[in-house]
């Protein structure tokens, strides 16, 4: 079923609660649907301008949306078993990643468990490989299908060709922009025990006594979130803002030279080498750094527990002033460090 809705409020719609408008909304339940979905979406208005969008929790509107906007609503999942305790877990791109999460933890199923909490729909989390202590979301998929817009078919990419990265993927390549859009993900699970605690908190659980399981890693993971990150339930965020910048060899040691200048010892800085050279710096430290945590800006702050987070503090927050509080922030991290910060979340 394919639903039309004219000249609505996002706000419910994006996690940063941010209100602005859209000309026309237009949400399917089914895959058989997205092809005239689309077709609507081209002539709902007279730019015939349409963007897609799941659950709205990596995106900023800077300003109303004068065209439609397309709402993947294919919910619902399958299981198969593939045999050596692996299991094929089909969802529909609307399915809230969370709810999947939920569940494949409570079956017993390793893989998903440390993206435990993640707003977000399972297409978003699929197109942004949305990733936390130490997985992304494209480690556990095997296969997307998608309407090709531009070609007209239904069509399924294999793992091997969806160029996962780093909060990157096939279809967030420029060249890609608006010839796909994704209606199911299918995910490789496991039944045998393959925790992934690398990351520091986590090693607590390998000391602990009791038998880990994906749900206790899962309650783990839910309890550090809690403490670190705000409720979007509560709070309107779009969780981290910004991207971590990786700088070039040349670039690192360029950077460790104005930090000496700048009076800080080079080893505090907090780094992972990644395995061509460069070099991870966690963006929350360079904000950290230039004194942003907890700050406010007119009805924008800086998340008092981790400063990557841009939240909407009073709720009434505009497109416009979270973008002040941003453009301050990269400013700030520039003029001192040198490195220019991107944002994560996209803007509309
Ligand atoms: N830090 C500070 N001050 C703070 C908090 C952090 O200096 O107040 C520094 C510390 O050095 C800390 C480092 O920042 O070790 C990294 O912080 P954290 O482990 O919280 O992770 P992050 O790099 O800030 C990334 C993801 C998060 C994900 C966490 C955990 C990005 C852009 N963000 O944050 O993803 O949950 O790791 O894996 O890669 C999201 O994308 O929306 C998101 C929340």
């Amino acid at each position: 079923m394919i639903t039309v809705l004219e000249n609505i409020d996002l706000r419910p719609y994006n996690t940063m609660r941010v209100g602005a408008k859209a000309a026309m909304w237009i949400e399917f339940d089914s895959l058989e649907d997205a092809p005239a979905a689309i077709e609507t979406a081209k002539m709902a208005t007279p730019s015939g301008k349409y963007m897609i969008m799941g659950g709205g929790s990596n995106i900023l509107f800077c300003n109303d949306y004068s065209g439609a906007i397309v709402h993947p609503a294919v919910i619902g999942w399958e299981a198969k078993a593939l045999g050596n305790g692996k299991m094929e877990i089909t969802a529909g791109a609307g399915v809230e990643f969370d709810n999947l999460i939920a569940s494949t933890c409570r079956s017993g199923l390793w893989g998903l468990e440390n993206l435990s909490l993640i707003p977000g729909s399972v297409g978003g989390a699929a197109v942004q490989n949305a990733g936390a202590y130490g997985v992304e979301t494209g480690d556990y998929i095997s296969e997307i299908r998608a309407w090709d817009i531009e070609a007209e078919k239904f069509v399924v990419i294999k793992k091997e060709s969806l160029d996962y990265g780093y909060r990157t993927s096939l279809f967030k390549k420029a060249e890609n922009a608006g010839k796909y859009i994704v209606l199911e993900v299918s995910f490789i699970l496991s039944a045998e025990s393959c925790p992934k605690l690398d990351y520091g908190p986590l090693k607590d659980l390998e000391s602990d006594s009791v038998k880990i399981t994906p749900d206790l890693v899962r309650q783990k993971i839910v309890d550090i979130r809690n403490s670190k990150l705000p409720k979007v339930s509560d709070t309107g965020s779009a969780g981290s803002f910004f991207k971590n910048p990786v700088l070039e060899k040349g670039s690192w040691a360029e950077f460790i030279s104005v930090m000496t200048a700048n009076g800080i010892e080079p080893d505090s800085v907090p780094h992972f080498v990644l395995p061509d050279g460069s070099v991870k710096i966690p963006a929350a430290w360079l904000i950290d750094k230039c004194g942003w945590k907890g700050k406010t800006l007119g009805n924008a702050a800086v998340w008092s527990h981790q400063p990557l987070i841009i939240v909407n503090a009073t709720g009434k927050a505009s497109g416009s002033d979270i973008v002040a509080l941003e453009k301050a922030i990269v400013e700030d991290v520039r003029s001192r460090f040198g490195i220019t910060l991107v944002p994560e979340v996209v803007h509309v």
